[in-house]
């Protein structure tokens, strides 16, 4: 096999918050990716760094009291150590704020300005006039020019969806210090995209995008490219443009130059060669590993610039979806955002990057973290397939035969079984579909399990320690066991490693799969992996609860059984005046200066007359709901409530939700069968 020369990156998280699982996730999918191609014996290396410019890590310095220089440098000893800890095995991490990104950064602006792919040009843009700072979209809050809902940001409103210029709010304020943004003109810099339309329709059809990715980039092209605006006003914490004084490159500009830097640093102290590697028509491969979000930037600009600037373009670029836990998005009210240490403190790292493999695939859908599966997952699929074959066979060895593993082997068929898979599984790994190479591996595991209970080496080591015959078994499944641990080690780093000094052997690589440990001595066999408690991850999600400001919940979002306390008991005759009746929401409104209320119009079946019968009822759902996303619901509603006059208006009637309240708020929805006006008994 051809020795190929890869250089792969994960995209580089911003150096103002702290590594979380969707980070993890990521660099996961990454790291298992790179440790194969080690494991097949390529040249393959994995850099990273964070992402340390732009506005969010100016202002998060300054509320923080300190320089943005030394909030990176803390931030990026942080990461180190989270990524670190989770086994993540970059050759360089290192931080766009450096010299070589600099240098990097200016020389390819130059060389863009050069072949006439700069233009300039004024531009309006909202300007904060007491913190004197030009706001991007995010940074201004105000009131939906479409739907008129308050506090919405400055590019599309969360409520009715609209999308806008942030000067088309309705009392548009700076989410920095209040004030009235007003209009101010400046002078920045674009990148001309649509020159490369071309250029981007090949490069597409190379190969290099899967293919949800290139239908999106495909809509894109056809929609039609525009310029992109590369320069920012100071104050802005980056990089000054040459020949510019008060101008910055845009952040996403030396972002992903930030990939060449961090390999050039690594060049100064190796072998490497940076040209090899970067120059236009260079032979190694060049991978980035990215989240959906950020498309975009690395299938437009970044290979625009490059190819512009004279390097080469990407050999494939690597989408994922997001990390969901629990079936939702990470919330901080549901404990769900977790952050990398949090999970380090109280699980083993091996445990979540099993897991996570054991889900991924090619593709760009997300993925979810189910809290009781992982446990699940891990303890039967680790503890109780994997392990367990080790900890049943490697016993008698070491009682019955010194440790001394025998010449032949009982079962060469089941030996050759798992080999025989190991291209497959091979294939599987280099095309990221890692979920499948773990189905795999499991079935194999199940079958050594299921060759160990029928040859029941426990009932022959009882009468015989030392019979050969017993040797010849557990061997077999010492060697299946060393033969599952390869196909793992991408995925299990430190597990590898452990099992590497249990079976006394130098590092395992992939080719070993074709050889066997015959008249070896092994090592006293020690726990490799170990159980996961519910206990440990209640106590993780309690703690970033507790991070986050919220109190003590379950998992699934409802209060702790222990906390419950019911109302006092009621007679049925009592319950019988609740009249509850399914009703259909078909319209939901914002009522104008409520925070949590929403208006909803319930149509409750037709009376003796085939007349429709609505109510209007003001709910307080606006914090977990749209209005748009409950039109056409089916709920509940208490239908003989006496209408109350409320401060926003009359409500007729209530419907029922269940939550502590928040973005925790569910609607009980009744199932398809049921038909408003139904009577709930
Ligand atoms: N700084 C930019 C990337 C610049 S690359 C030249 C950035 N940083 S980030 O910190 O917001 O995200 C870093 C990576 O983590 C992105 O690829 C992003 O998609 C990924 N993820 C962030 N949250 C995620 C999940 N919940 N799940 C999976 N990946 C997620 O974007
Ligand atoms: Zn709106």
């Amino acid at each position: 096999m051809k020795q190929r020369k890869i250089l792969v990156t994960s995209a580089l998280p911003y150096a103002n918050g702290d590594i979380h699982l969707g980070h993890i996730m990521e660099v996961t999918q990454t790291d298992i990716w790179v440790r194969f191609q080690k494991l097949q014996g390529h040249d393959c290396t994995y850099v990273c760094a964070d992402d340390a410019h732009g506005t969010g890590i100016m202002l998060s310095a300054e509320s923080q009291d300190m320089t943005a220089q030394k909030l990176i440098n803390t931030i990026k000893q942080q990461h180190e150590q989270d990524f670190k800890d989770f086994s993540i095995d970059f050759d360089n991490f290192y931080t766009t704020h450096s010299e070589e990104n600099k240098a990097l950064s200016e020389s390819i602006f130059l060389a863009l300005k050069n072949n006439g792919h700069i233009t300039q040009r004024k531009i309006k843009q909202l300007y904060d006039p007491e913190k004197k700072l030009f706001l991007a979209d995010r940074y201004v809050t105000g009131t939906c020019p479409k739907c008129k809902s308050e506090d919405q940001y400055g590019d599309n409103c969360e409520v009715c969806g609209a999308t806008y210029n942030p000067s088309e709010l309705i009392n548009p304020r700076s989410a920095i210090s209040g004030a009235t943004p007003i209009e101010k003109e400046s002078e920045h810099f674009f990148f001309t995209l649509p020159a490369f339309s071309e250029m981007l329709i090949d490069w597409t059809r190379s190969g290099t995008l899967q293919n949800s990715v290139a239908n999106k980039l495909n809509e894109w092209l056809q929609d039609g490219l525009r310029d992109w605006d590369i320069s920012r006003d100071a104050p802005y914490f980056g990089f000054e443009i040459p020949g510019s004084p008060g101008k910055y490159f845009y952040v996403w500009l030396d972002a992903t130059i930030g990939y060449m830097a961090s390999f050039k640093n690594y060049c100064s102290r190796t072998d490497y060669d940076f040209d090899e590697y970067w120059r236009k028509n260079s032979d190694t491969d060049l991978y980035h590993f990215i989240g959906k979000d950020i498309i975009n930037f690395h299938t437009l600009f970044w290979p625009a610039m490059l190819s512009s600037a004279g390097y080469r373009t990407p050999t494939a670029i690597f989408a994922h979806g997001f990390l969901t836990v629990n079936g939702t998005k990470m919330s901080k009210s549901r404990g769900t955002f977790i952050n990398a240490r949090t999970y380090l403190d109280h699980l083993d790292p091996e445990h979540l990057r099993y897991y996570l493999a054991a889900k991924l695939s090619s593709g760009i859908d997300d993925l979810d973290l189910n809290l009781e599966d992982f446990v699940q997952r891990v303890n039967s699929d680790l503890v109780g397939k994997v392990v367990n074959i080790a900890s049943r066979c490697s016993g008698f060895i070491s009682k019955g035969f010194e440790g001394k593993l025998s010449s032949e082997l009982d079962s060469p068929e089941i030996i050759e079984e798992i080999q025989s898979h190991k291209d497959e599984i091979a294939t599987l790994y280099d095309s990221r579909d890692y979920g499948k190479a773990i189905r795999i591996i499991m079935l194999l595991a199940d079958k050594i399990n299921q060759y160990i209970n029928e040859k029941q080496p426990w009932v022959i080591g009882k009468d015989d320690k030392t019979s050969p015959e017993l040797q010849k078994i557990c061997s077999t499944g010492v060697n299946a066991f060393r033969l599952l641990i390869i196909l793992l080690k991408p995925v299990l780093p430190a597990t590898a490693l452990k099992t590497e000094a249990f079976l006394n052997i130098p590092p395992l690589n992939w080719a070993d799969a074709n050889l066997l440990l015959k008249s070896h001595t092994i090592n006293r066999f020690e726990p490799l992996v170990t159980r996961i408690e519910m206990e440990s991850v209640q106590n993780m999600i309690t703690e970033t609860k507790k991070a986050s400001g919220i109190e003590d919940e379950s998992i699934n979002g409802s209060k702790e059984s222990a906390t419950i306390r019911f109302e006092p008991q009621i007679e049925f005759d009592d319950f019988k005046k609740i009249d509850l009746r399914v009703a259909k929401i078909t319209a939901a409104e914002l009522v104008t200066g409520a925070d949590k209320l929403l208006q909803l119009t319930l149509y409750l079946g037709s009376d003796g007359e085939g007349q429709p019968i609505y109510r209007t009822v003001l709910s307080g759902i606006k914090t977990a709901y749209k209005p748009k996303d409950l039109a056409g619901k089916l709920t509940v509603v208490v239908a003989n409530l006496k209408p109350r006059k409320m401060k926003f208006g009359l409500s007729e009637g209530m419907i029922l939700a269940a939550g502590p309240g928040g973005e925790d708020i569910w609607l009980i929805e009744p199932h398809d069968g049921a038909s408003p006006g139904m009577r709930i008994t």
